[in-house]
């Protein structure tokens, strides 16, 4: 529900580093499509463009379109969870497509269970899948409601940090309404420091914030993580999977990783 704070950032090197040791499929549902580019490289998107391969945009039509065939055809999902050339089959992504909101977020009869029902079937061998939403509410987000079983949410502590929290809580409020069925928690809240250049604390400002985030978190239960992400340029080389000079950012990273490992293993969730 806020943009820039550090989703894309955080769900991609999740991925990266999740596959060292377990099956990961990574689902890109943000028209930017920069998790798609990150975990890709420049080359691997321009490629998987240029070539009109399955991307969520199929996914949620539910069908291949003719090209060389002359019907449509199902949709393979060992075609649409792309391999990473170098990585293995540890990790896979359903890339996004820059026009995914042409095709889709307009459109009223979008269908929102589309994704889950996809990810349902054919799916068996991975181990945690990772979706990365866009800033603004849409039927996207409700498809990655269904999709999903936690909410991870960044949060930078600035001026109006917590102005997407009651958004989001009503949001979650909404679905569980609607799909009594289905739980849906928030996992819990990353501080994700990045406002703050120089290796300074925050000052002030990062402390009143802090204070915000920690009365809006208690008022619905939701968990903040006690490892947080400092400001560093390295989390952007890391993304895009270059390990070089990151200074603390590594450090850090493996920190917060291991301590969301070990909530999901609480929660039952075994990584
Ligand atoms: N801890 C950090 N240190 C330094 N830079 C960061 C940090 N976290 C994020 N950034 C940078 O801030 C910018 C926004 O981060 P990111 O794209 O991950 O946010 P987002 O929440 O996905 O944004 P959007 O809402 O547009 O999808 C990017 O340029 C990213 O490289
Ligand atoms: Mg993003």
């Amino acid at each position: 529900m806020k943009g820039g704070v550090g989703k894309t950032t955080i769900a991609t090197l999740l991925c990266r580093h999740l596959a060292r040791t377990h099956k990961v499929l990574a689902i890109d549902l943000d028209p930017q499509a920069n998790m798609s580019q990150a975990l890709m490289g420049e080359a691997g998107y321009r490629r998987f463009m240029d070539d009109e391969s399955p991307s969520v945009v199929e996914v949620f039509k539910g069908y291949q379109p003719p090209r060389s065939a002359a019907s449509p055809t199902p949709l393979d999902p060992a075609d649409v969870a792309r391999t990473i050339p170098g990585r293995g089959e540890k990790l896979r992504i359903i890339p996004s497509r820059f026009d995914f909101s042409d095709n889709l977020c307009e459109a009223t009869r979008t269908d929102d269970q589309a994704l889950a029902r996809f990810i349902a079937d054919g799916f068996d061998d991975i181990d945690i899948v990772l979706i990365d939403c866009a800033p603004t509410e849409s039927v996207l987000t409700r498809a990655a409601y269904h999709a999903s079983r936690y909410v991870l949410v960044p949060v930078r502590p600035e001026y109006f940090a917590t102005i997407g929290f009651p958004l989001l809580h009503r949001s979650l409020e909404g679905f569980r309404k609607q799909n009594p069925g289905h739980e849906l928690d928030v996992l819990g809240i990353v501080i994700n420091d990045a406002g703050y250049k120089g290796g300074n604390d925050g000052g002030p400002e990062k402390a009143q914030a802090m204070t915000d985030i920690r009365g809006e978190a208690a008022k619905h239960s939701w968990r903040i993580f006690s490892k947080q992400l400092p400001y560093s340029r390295g989390f952007p080389k890391m993304m895009r999977g270059n390990y070089s000079r990151l200074g603390n950012a590594r450090r850090s990273f493996y920190a917060l990783e291991r301590e969301l490992r070990r909530t999901l293993s609480e929660e039952g969730y075994l990584l």
